[in-house]
């Protein structure tokens, strides 16, 4: 059966799917337009004009992860024609990829690399992110190799989180390996927060003061070695949002380019922070009803039959389960959008569909398009609200949108 008959008879009816009635009905819709209004609206804040600094504040967006779910080459080239100066990948393959989408701006490698792989990264112009003094001489060593220009490279500094970087302790053998790379240039100099969305009365609450301390007293001490540090960046986007001191040379914004505001503690911060920065969602995942039955009274849907019908019930099946991103989690607990109204999912979520009570929807037809999270036309069911009730972060739901699901780009 054709699913367009039923385009047209109600907006939630009208969205377009990639190749439809081609393919298997789930996809990712991105706006472009959206991402882009994010973009502009983050630089602007940045660069409060009573600032008045000599040069424009600069924004690095992260697009690692396959940009947060959304294509990062895709993501990458949109919001290099709206004006970012720089993109954050996690390695080189990701990197490669956004380069090969004909980005020219420079890329920054946030993971760094493995030894074998500093070639691959200075054949394809990408910025090398530098966490440990050893990784040096083999970027030296592959640099010396191209015999080109001084090949740049970025230092990242642990400054509390524990996870990557130098310790702001070795500066002093930071700097004596580096002189002896006679075709590195260190260009950039940065340090992330674990915390920035915590503002309550704790140790962590206080934790980036604590990291923006240590984070400028290693500067200092680069400084005074007589090391030119390049673009000093800390601020990720709950920082770039609450704490306009974090802003440095740059900011790296993640979530926020792609709609969402970090989860803040205390919670209440979060209106305040949606009324400083709006943002638009991205991304709107999408499935058409491939099935309906009715099921009577007592009735258990799906695996292990953890839903059971209090009431004769009509199960619409989405053509889409956790292998395309809908969380399995959300099973007997999410909801999706359906003509504008909320449904709930019931039973466990399968691989490849997921079950939902369309008992109150009246009429429902096979072909109807039911949102995951995101935007229907104006109904949204923001993927921050979704992550929250299934006790995870925007970013992780973002990124469950698997390679199955084909994005569809739109202005
Ligand atoms: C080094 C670095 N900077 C910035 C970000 C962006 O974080 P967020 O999504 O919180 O803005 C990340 C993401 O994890 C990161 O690893």
């Amino acid at each position: 059966m054709s699913y367009t008959i039923f385009f047209g008879r109600h907006m939630a009816r009208a969205q377009k799917s990639p190749r439809n009635g081609v393919r298997r009905p789930v996809w990712a819709e991105v706006s472009l337009s959206a991402l882009a209004h994010n973009f502009n609206a983050i630089r602007k804040y940045v660069n409060p004009p009573e600032e008045k600094r000599k040069t424009r504040r600069k924004v690095l967006c992260i697009v690692k992860g396959n940009g947060y779910g959304h294509g990062g080459p895709e993501v990458a080239k949109a919001l290099e024609e709206a004006g970012s100066d720089w993109f954050g990948v996690t390695c080189t393959d990701e990197g490669i990829a956004v380069r090969e989408a004909g980005v020219r701006k420079p890329i920054l490698a946030l993971t760094s690399f493995v030894p074998g792989e500093e070639s691959l990264l200075v054949q394809h112009d990408l910025t090398a992110m530098i966490h440990r003094c050893q990784q040096l001489p083999l970027l030296e060593r592959a640099a010396a190799r191209r015999g080109k220009k001084r090949v740049q490279f970025h230092l990242k500094i642990d400054t509390g989180m524990n996870r990557l970087g130098i310790a702001t302790s070795d500066m002093e053998c930071f700097a004596r390996e580096y002189a002896k790379c006679k075709h590195l240039q260190l260009t950039g100099i940065f340090s992330h927060f674990a915390s920035s969305e915590v503002f309550t009365n704790t140790a962590v609450g206080q934790q980036t003061r604590e990291q923006e301390r240590r984070f400028y007293s290693a500067l200092d001490r680069l400084c005074a070695l007589g090391i030119d540090p390049g673009i000093v960046h800390l601020a990720n986007s709950a920082a770039i949002v609450t704490r306009p001191e974090t802003w440095a040379d740059m900011v790296r914004p993640g979530v926020i380019l792609y709609g969402y505001h970090p989860g803040y503690d205390p919670m209440e911060k979060r209106e305040e922070a949606e009324q400083r920065l709006p943002l638009k969602p991205v991304m709107s995942l999408r499935s058409r009803v491939i099935s309906l039955r009715n099921v009577p009274t007592g009735a258990g849907v799906g695996y292990n039959a953890t839903f059971v019908a209090k009431r004769p019930t009509k199960i619409a099946v989405l053509a889409a389960g956790y292998g395309d991103g809908i969380h399995r989690s959300l099973g007997n607990r999410g909801s999706v959008l359906l003509r504008g109204k909320l449904a709930p999912i019931v039973g466990i979520v399968s691989m490849d569909v997921t079950m939902i009570d369309v008992t109150d929807i009246e009429d429902m037809q096979i072909g109807e398009v039911a949102t995951i999270y995101g935007t229907d036309g104006a109904h949204v069911l923001p993927a921050n609200r979704v992550a929250r009730g299934i006790g995870t972060v925007t970013s992780d739901l973002l990124c469950m949108a698997s390679q199955r699901v084909p994005r569809l780009y739109v202005r």
